[in-house]
């Protein structure tokens, strides 16, 4: 184990709980908001996040996470997707990437397979877990999920476990795309799902919003009927960024902050690509509405993210452009939610045992509906 590991630790026992405290305070006494809700589970995700470094990250934090989500819903199946001769042209030539490989390795886990399931009718979520794309699938995806399939027994999930960009297995864009498509192909064209429901969080929604562009501009791969876009990270490398003091007040109410976005960008791209601002990256940036208006006349889109985010500027732009874009089909009140006092990724860390309150909790509540409608 490398030393800066073993200081991750050491500081989680030490500079954690100081600054917890610190934070706490400041929270009450300064922002005068009560440490109820998601308040304290934003608070200890940011604050060791900070603590962390990429050694902590694949040594520490990431096989502790794996190891609870494999001992909770078993080891990661993989299955190949093969690339297409298009996939090669436009990831090598058009966007001049190093080599992608004819044979691509795609790792998921069947979340729930209900009974009978029925591929020509029963809905199918393909869900993307966040974590920058650098952290892996944590539990607290598991309890949301899990909450999820209690309020839709007959809905299969099937989760992508795609590529880290730290660890042994290192991998940088467009593998995670690449991979987004091998389970996506994998559902429509060999599982023969006919009805397909992608749901993303954080930079799973970027992978989600990287998708369905994909699919629509190069393959003929028909769309899902429907997306839960879950805080996108919808412009990594284009955050809006404020003043240094104004930027730690902003996060101070956040699970993420700026620089952690910025380090998970970097590390996305690469130190060849990090300055550049790329197609299926950056998806905001690049957006163009001839593509955006095919996708939203045939999949409905749904985009949930707290009021408290750092990320709140660019998922409002995302969000008005898919209102101009087709406003018969996306529209700003009823396929958005906009959580008041709600932070990244809100809908997953609410915790609640009771299936009435958890349903009608305001988080949580919109994306129920859009599933069931
Ligand atoms: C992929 O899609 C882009 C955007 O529509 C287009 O410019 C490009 O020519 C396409 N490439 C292939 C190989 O289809
Ligand atoms: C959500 O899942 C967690 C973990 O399995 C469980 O403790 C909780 O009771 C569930 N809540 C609901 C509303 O089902």
């Amino acid at each position: 184990m490398h030393l800066k590991s073993l200081l991750f630790i050491v500081n989680i026992c030490t500079i954690l709980p100081i600054r917890l405290l610190y934070c706490y305070l400041v929270i009450l006494i300064k922002y005068k908001r009560s440490l109820r809700g998601t308040i304290c589970t934003r608070t200890f995700m940011r604050e060791s996040f900070i603590l962390t470094s990429d050694d902590a990250f694949a040594e520490v934090i990431n096989p502790l996470l794996n190891w609870c989500v494999s001992y909770l819903c078993g080891k990661p199946e993989t299955l190949q997707y093969c690339t297409t001769t298009e996939d090669r042209l436009i990831f090598d030539k058009e966007l001049g990437l190093t080599e992608i490989d004819t044979i691509i390795d795609v790792k998921y886990r069947w979340f729930k397979m209900p009974d009978g399931f029925d591929p020509r009718n029963d809905d199918i979520l393909i869900y993307f877990h966040g974590g920058g794309y650098a952290v892996a699938m944590s539990p607290s995806t598991l309890t949301f999920l899990g909450n999820l399939s209690k309020k839709f027994p007959k809905l299969a999930i099937i989760m992508l476990d795609y590529s880290l960009t730290l660890g042994p297995d290192s991998k940088k864009f467009p593998a995670q795309l690449l991979e987004g498509l091998g389970i996506y192909d994998y559902v429509i064209n060999t599982l023969h799902c006919e009805n397909v429901i992608l749901m993303g969080e954080s930079s799973g929604g970027n992978l989600e919003l990287a998708l369905l562009n994909y699919l629509i501009t190069n393959t003929t791969i028909p769309l899902p009927k429907k997306a839960v876009l879950i805080s996108p990270w919808a412009n990594p490398s284009k955050m809006d960024r404020y003043n240094k003091r104004q930027e730690k007040e902003l996060e101070m109410l956040d699970c993420v902050t700026f620089d952690g976005s910025i380090d998970f960008k970097d590390r996305l791209l690469g130190p060849e690509l990090r300055n550049e601002c790329l197609p299926l990256v950056d998806i905001l940036y690049h957006f163009d509405p001839k593509v955006w208006y095919k996708i939203l006349d045939v999949c409905s889109i749904y985009v949930t993210y707290g009021k408290d985010e750092i990320l709140r500027p660019q998922i409002e732009h995302l969000i008005d452009k898919f209102a101009d874009t087709h406003p018969d089909k996306f529209n700003e009140i009823t396929d958005v939610s906009g959580y008041e006092g709600g932070c990244h990724i809100e809908p997953l860390l609410v915790s609640d045992k009771n299936m009435d309150s958890w349903s009608q909790h305001g988080a949580v509540s919109g994306i129920l509906q859009f599933i069931e409608k």
